[in-house]
């Protein structure tokens, strides 16, 4: 096939961040937006963060996802490279759109707070980008505080993670004595200052018996040797082909909120991160070299606004070339539509877009008519896969208010579910109504806009539940049997996908030993 748009391609990059809340996101965030020159949204970032430890009442969810739209997506440019840097929400706004935001990047950074390790929601990003074998690379954070020892660290990335840890920078000290990074690959000592707002002093070293060394480093220095010699000893090399495959992470260290260390990481991210990459779909993989336009959608935010009910779909783009004003085909419905209002989004601003390319992400503005994983091309009736549901994590009861309310009720929780608001199951004793979710932002979203643009009062009840697993098997009366044996664990959801809720992963583990025929899976297409 004739190459198409080769150089658009080829220059851009895609990608998400994944950590713990508080181990630096928002800071190596605005930093990496300093280098591309968009400083203007370094205030836009912090007022998210300020937002985000507000109570989550009406208004501030309003607020809230007002304020993460223009934060969803951003755009900018570093040297000749388009960078879309895709936000992972994080705190309080933790929801399925965190982990469906990574099945639509090509590669991650994974920070990590050097005196925190590995921490929980970072391992369950990890399983996500696990998924479609993400490339990573990782960013140790904050090593002008006291931390863990570094090679505890990267034997804690190995063992909880089980990826490979490949150094390519090595901190000079923590803390009080942290004196900077050597570069492992091009053998120069990156010097910190505190405050000094990341003037990264390079300096060249022929090897580590230069005197250099001892007279920037003092008594520091034979520590550094030592450490080098373990490495060099007892880790990995680096090998392309593993980081592209996600088996083995290139692992920088830094301190984010000095920019030190930031610089390092871009130029090493550009250079190795891959560009857009071939996708999958029902029925034929599509290189982002193809000259047919497609892409899907993999987020849908809606306005909270009562006097703009419309909604903006994340699309993106994995083939060919958008332009202003496009037809394209809509799999799902079969319907053509025209791409007319669609809006790119610049770190710096929202603007119309006029065209974009494969890994660029566009936002399509509509009033209900997308569903999260809905493809879109110029002709082929294509349907992209990994663009799963998530077992959700979260359960409540939904109870009405007005029992005449039924009708609505249904209809709101229909579309809410398609849009990735929430999730729905039904009971199969009895009658009620499960909603289920990865963040409990997302139940308090769901009741606001029940009411807000369904008319809907309705409240929550708890349930004792905290586990979802889709199940399947082959053969049909087994599948049945199970069924039938555990009736009261039973939900359907709302594709009709038969689901198993139960209150704790030791009675899902017990159900999983009892049942082996039964496959349970995490997340569902
Ligand atoms: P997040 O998005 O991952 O949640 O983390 P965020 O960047 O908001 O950082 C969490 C806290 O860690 C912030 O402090 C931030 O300043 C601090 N931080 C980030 N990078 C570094 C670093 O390299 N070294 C040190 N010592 N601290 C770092 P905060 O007090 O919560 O907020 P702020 O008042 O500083 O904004």
């Amino acid at each position: 096939m004739k190459q198409y748009n080769t150089s658009e391609v080829d220059r851009r990059r895609n990608f998400g961040i994944i950590s713990h809340p508080d181990a630096g996101k928002t800071t190596l965030t605005e930093k990496l937006l300093l280098f591309g020159g968009a400083i203007q949204l370094a205030g836009a970032v912090k007022a998210k963060k300020a937002d985000r430890h507000a109570t989550s009442d009406w208004m501030s969810i309003e607020k809230e996802r007002g304020i993460s739209v223009t934060t969803s997506v951003m755009k900018f440019t570093y040297k000749n490279f388009e960078i879309n840097l895709l936000d992972t929400p994080g705190h309080q706004d933790f929801s399925e759109d965190t982990y469906r935001v990574l099945t639509a990047v090509d590669s991650a950074l994974m920070v990590i707070d050097s005196a925190k390790g590995v921490e929980n929601q970072t391992k369950k990003l990890m399983e996500v980008c696990r998924m479609r074998n993400t490339p990573i690379i990782t960013f140790i954070n904050k090593l002008d505080r006291e931390g863990l020892d570094p090679f505890d660290i990267l034997d804690d990335i190995e063992e909880k993670l089980q990826i490979e840890t490949v150094p390519l920078s090595w901190p000079i000290g923590m803390g009080k004595r942290f004196k900077g990074v050597y570069n492992l690959y091009d053998k120069s000592l990156n010097l910190f200052t505190a405050g000094s707002h990341g003037d990264d002093d390079n300096i060249k070293i022929k090897d580590l018996n230069d005197p250099k060394l001892d007279l920037y480093l003092k008594s520091q220095a034979d520590e550094l040797r030592e450490d080098i010699e373990l490495i060099e000893g007892a880790v990995a090399t680096l090998d392309k082909k593993h980081y592209l495959q996600g088996t083995q992470t290139p692992v920088f260290f830094g301190s984010a909120v000095n920019n030190f260390g930031v610089k390092e990481l871009l130029e090493a991210f550009v250079k190795m991160a891959p560009a857009p990459v071939s996708r999958k779909t029902f029925t034929r993989y599509v290189s982002p070299y193809e000259k047919s336009f497609s892409g899907f959608v993999f987020k849908i935010q809606a306005n909270m606004n009562p006097a703009h009910r419309d909604r903006i779909a994340f699309f993106r783009i994995c083939s060919g070339k958008f332009t202003r004003g496009m037809k394209v085909f809509q799999h799902r419905t079969g319907k053509v539509v025209t791409f007319g209002n669609a809006t790119i989004f610049m770190a710096k601003e929202r603007a119309n877009v006029e065209e974009a390319y494969p890994g660029d992400v566009i936002g399509i503005y509509n009033h209900g008519t997308i569903k999260i994983g809905d493809t879109f091309t110029d002709k082929e009736p294509l349907k992209f896969m990994g663009i799963p549901n998530f077992a959700p994590e979260h359960f409540r009861r939904i109870i009405l208010k007005n029992p005449l309310k039924q009708k609505q009720l249904q209809k709101g929780l229909i579309q809410l579910s398609e849009e990735g608001a929430v999730q729905v199951f039904k009971l199969l004793n009895g009658f009620d109504i499960i909603l289920g979710a990865v963040g409990v932002l997302q139940f308090e979203v769901t009741i606001a806009r029940l009411k807000a643009e369904y008319g809907v009062d309705a409240v929550y009840e708890h349930v004792d539940l905290s586990v979802a697993r889709w199940v399947a098997c082959s053969d049909k009366k087994k599948f049945d049997e199970f069924c039938k044996s555990n009736q009261s664990n039973i939900a359907i959801d709302s594709e009709n996908r038969t689901t198993f809720l139960t209150t704790s992963t030791w009675q899902l583990d017990f159900c999983q030993k009892q049942w082996k025929d039964i496959e349970f899976h995490k997340s569902c297409e």
